[in-house]
């Protein structure tokens, strides 16, 4: 890779690097975990269909549009708003951006830590079912609610991790990040296929390959279409910023909407793959062992650590096959996650470095830091202090639960609305096109894209929020 040509502000080394820096962002425990916790809650197959219609129809315009926007704003969310247009509130938005951010990493990095838990324990063969245990399914929920109620684990696991993102961020993305997700990318589709083919096998796999991909309307309802609209978001990273500051590093010179459409597809492929795994595992335990499918469906954040090493322990090789790819699994989804975490502590980062001057190392610092002790409490909410599992003023809601309905139904809806709004009428269409053009002068899906981007994408968020808004306050 040719290195003269580097600007000061740091360039991706080629447009490959950036589609992986951007899937790398994208593809983390949001395909893998909250994914199928969204299909399982939401009524299954419907709600796939409308996950899958807003990625298409809303996620892609808008990726393409943070592109765009980070390319010619040559900053992140707040200084590209800034530069793009001039002595306007806009850059407010941006603003929300990063605020997003910070309230996204604080829920994530907890999720992330049991990532980190779950590693150690495959690694040191405690996935594998010791001699006599009745009942897998009960074997690791004890696991789990072992790990989620203990103060110490959930801080320290969530610490570990933090620390890792913070010192690839200080040191520069470019260096450490790329050559990680080139290895661990492919990997991770390769270990996802395999579990996939076995659990298509097992007994009662098509139960839950009906439920999956079988829509059934009934299931609707706004609240439905919201966390739908808000999975295809977070699944992308799109509202916050990211693919603005991401999209600011790269070279006027690569073609944005093939890039776009590349991080969507393979965003989708992830996701989809890792609800090819879940659902036949769930009706595999309900069919052959008797569990209970609603609670299972229900139990939420639990069901991607509980439900995977199940499948695990049913591969062909014995202890050794467990204990390989269970650590190879946890491994991979902690290295997907910490690629997505590293995007979002990058967009806090280069906001304190674009436009408060602070020094690359002391912003990413800082701004782990601070986000260590937001994410307390909400590492503490599940289970180990009662007042954070329970929010006597938010219903009993803990305040993973707060934060993240708060992320998916509200925050990233109104950012990419905001986003959109800015591209199709504030810095305007002409400008975009202005900037795509320049190296994809035969942009085949000019014309629906902007169409999209001026009113498919902002109209179909304002009914799905507007619509949700009311029926929350109407009852
Ligand atoms: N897209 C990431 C995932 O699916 C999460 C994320 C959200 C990352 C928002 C950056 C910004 O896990």
């Amino acid at each position: 890779m040719e290195q003269s040509k580097i600007p000061s502000r740091g360039q991706w080394g080629s447009r490959l690097v950036f589609i992986f820096a951007a899937a790398g962002s994208a593809v983390g425990l949001g395909n893998i975990w909250g994914f199928p916790m969204n299909v399982a809650q939401n009524g299954g197959g419907a709600f796939v269909l409308v996950y899958l219609f807003f990625m298409f129809v809303v996620g892609f315009p808008v990726m393409l549009a943070e592109m765009v926007l980070g390319r010619a704003g040559e900053k992140n969310p707040v200084g590209a708003l800034k530069n793009l247009k001039k002595g306007t509130p806009w850059y407010l938005v941006g603003g929300l951006g990063v605020f997003t951010g910070f309230v996204i990493l604080s829920f994530y990095i907890v999720i992330s830590g049991w990532t980190v838990f779950y590693f150690f324990q495959a690694a040191g063969g405690n996935l594998i079912l010791p001699e006599g245990t009745a009942e897998a399914g009960v074997y690791f929920e004890e696991m789990y609610e072992s790990m989620t109620a203990n103060a110490g684990y959930e801080v320290v696991f969530m610490g570990i991790f933090l620390i890792l993102t913070a010192v690839i961020v200080a040191a520069g993305v470019r260096t450490g990040i790329e050559r990680a997700i080139k290895i661990s990318m492919p990997l991770l589709l390769i270990i996802l296929l395999i579990l996939m083919f076995r659990a298509l096998t097992l007994e009662g796999a098509g139960e839950g390959l009906k439920f999956y991909l079988v829509p059934d309307f009934s299931q609707l309802t706004f609240g439905t279409l919201n966390m739908a609209l808000g999975q295809a978001f977070f699944s992308l990273s799109l509202g916050m910023g990211v693919m603005i500051t991401y999209g600011s590093y790269l070279s006027k010179k690569e073609n944005l909407p093939t890039s776009a459409g590349q991080v969507v597809s393979m965003d989708v492929v992830i996701a989809i793959l890792a609800g090819l795994i879940i659902f036949p595992v769930i009706f595999f335990t309900v069919v052959v062992h008797g569990g209970d499918l609603d609670s299972l469906l229900m139990s939420g954040m639990g069901l991607v650590f509980q439900v995977f090493p199940q499948i695990l322990g049913e591969l062909p090789g014995g202890d050794g096959a467990v204990i390989f790819f269970s650590s190879a699994f946890f491994l991979l989804l902690g290295i997907a996650a910490l690629t997505s975490a590293i995007s979002i502590l990058e967009v806090i980062t280069a906001h304190l470095v674009d436009d408060w001057k602070i020094g690359r190392r002391k912003a990413a610092w800082l701004s782990s830091g601070a986000v260590f002790v937001v994410a307390i409490p909400t590492a503490l909410g599940f289970g180990a202090s009662a007042f954070f599992t329970n929010l006597p003023f938010a219903g009993g809601m803990s305040v993973f639960e707060v934060k993240y309905l708060l992320t998916f139904q509200i925050l990233l809806p109104v950012g990419a609305l905001g986003l959109s709004l800015f591209v199709g009428w504030v810095w305007g269409i002409p400008n975009a096109l202005k900037e795509i053009q320049h190296e994809t002068p035969t942009f085949v899906l000019k014309r629906t894209w902007c169409f999209m981007i001026r009113y498919v994408a902002p109209i179909a968020i304002l009914i799905v929020l507007g619509s949700n808004l009311v029926s929350i306050f109407l009852g």
